[in-house]
């Protein structure tokens, strides 16, 4: 794997359960590059702890997330899989850079102000540094691109300036990593509340495409989103309900948003929705079936982050011994 190719590294946190925004937004990205760039695709769920997690259900749904990302089309003969806590350099590499990251840098992050919030009974330090352990995943890897949504773009931004200042104290030994966000989907919005992200923890379930919800929930989701006033289809700022649906169109049959809003001049919102939830549904049901069939065999899929493991383990302490030698730890 190691060769002139540019390197990629993403990840999804197994906290609930996978959203059509995780798909649209990164996964289906992440299948489209994995011919042309060398990538690492990584379930973060050390990520996940920051927030109280059943241990059975953190287990079970670390296994269906990497079989998610296999039944999506990421393809482990092309791309390293793996699970993070499987490669302890993240944890180290972490600790270094806590302690190169400011306060104040930490608690300028939205997603912490927003978490600490919504998790007002456990804002613990791991939920703080956070940003920090996503910034040792990329930089470990010596990454040049990361796909992900819109709202991790902060969080890269920061990584940029820790490895920037890094390799102005300690000499040049981090690559600068680059954010790499779809043109359409990058920010998938609730169906019930367009202005707000459509995210596993909406409280109200109809605002949210589970990946795996069958066809029938998903058509019947799509039915009932909301819309605007006015009738015509298209996406402009004061459409929020009818520009998210176009984006989510749009983005799973691969066309853009003009295209969309043609193929739907002179139609109704209510044939529009069904068309919207009828895609969405075509577009997930190979998914669902090689989801299934995975599930029965999980010789194969604990194959794949066994052998993930070992590859990203090899990469990563490659750099983690150069991080060691330049702060002025003795080799052992
Ligand atoms: P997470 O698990 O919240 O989300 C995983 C990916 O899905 C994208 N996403 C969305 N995109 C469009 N619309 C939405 N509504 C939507 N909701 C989620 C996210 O932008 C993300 O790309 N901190 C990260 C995980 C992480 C990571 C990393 C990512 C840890 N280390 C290193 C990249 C590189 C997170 O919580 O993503």
């Amino acid at each position: 794997m190691e060769n002139a190719k540019k390197r990629i590294f993403s990840g999804v946190q197994p906290s609930g359960d996978l959203t059509l925004g995780n798909y649209i937004g990164a996964i289906s990205n992440w299948t489209k590059l994995q011919d042309d760039y060398e990538c690492l695709y990584c379930i973060v769920d050390q990520h996940a702890i920051t927030v109280r997690q059943d241990p059975a259900d953190l287990r079970r749904r670390t296994l269906e997330l990497l079989m998610q990302y296999l039944a999506c089309g990421i393809d482990p003969e092309k791309s390293c899989v793996f699970i993070q806590s499987h490669v302890s350099a993240h944890a180290e590499l972490a600790w270094i850079l806590n302690c190169n990251t400011q306060m104040g840098e930490l608690s300028r992050m939205t997603q912490f102000k927003d978490k600490s919030k919504s998790h007002a009974d456990n804002i613990n330090a791991g939920l703080f540094t956070y940003p920090v352990l996503m910034a040792s995943d990329i930089l470990l890897y010596q990454t040049d691109l990361v796909p992900v949504g819109h709202d991790q773009l902060q969080h890269i931004e920061l990584a940029r300036d820790i490895a920037t200042r890094f390799n102005h104290y300690y000499s040049d030994t981090f690559k600068i990593p680059e954010p790499y966000i779809p043109k359409v989907g990058q920010r998938i919005m609730s169906l019930q509340t367009p202005e707000n992200k459509m995210s596993k923890s909406d409280p109200n379930p109809n605002g949210c495409i589970k990946l795996l919800d069958d066809t029938d929930t998903i058509i019947r989701k799509f039915k009932r989103a909301v819309t605007d006033s006015g009738s015509e289809i298209v996406a402009s700022p004061d459409k929020p309900g009818i520009t998210n649906l176009l984006s989510i169109y749009s983005a799973v049959t691969n066309q853009t948003v003009e295209e969309a809003e043609k193929e739907f001049a002179g139609k109704g919102y209510g044939d529009f929705k069904l068309a919207v939830g009828e895609a969405v549904a075509s577009a997930l049901d190979p998914v669902h079936k090689e989801f299934e069939r995975l599930k029965a065999d999980k010789a194969y899929v604990e194959s794949v982050y066994k052998k993930g493991a070992e590859l990203a383990g090899y990469l990563a302490s490659k750099t983690l011994r150069k991080v060691y030698k330049k702060v002025g730890f003795i080799a052992k």
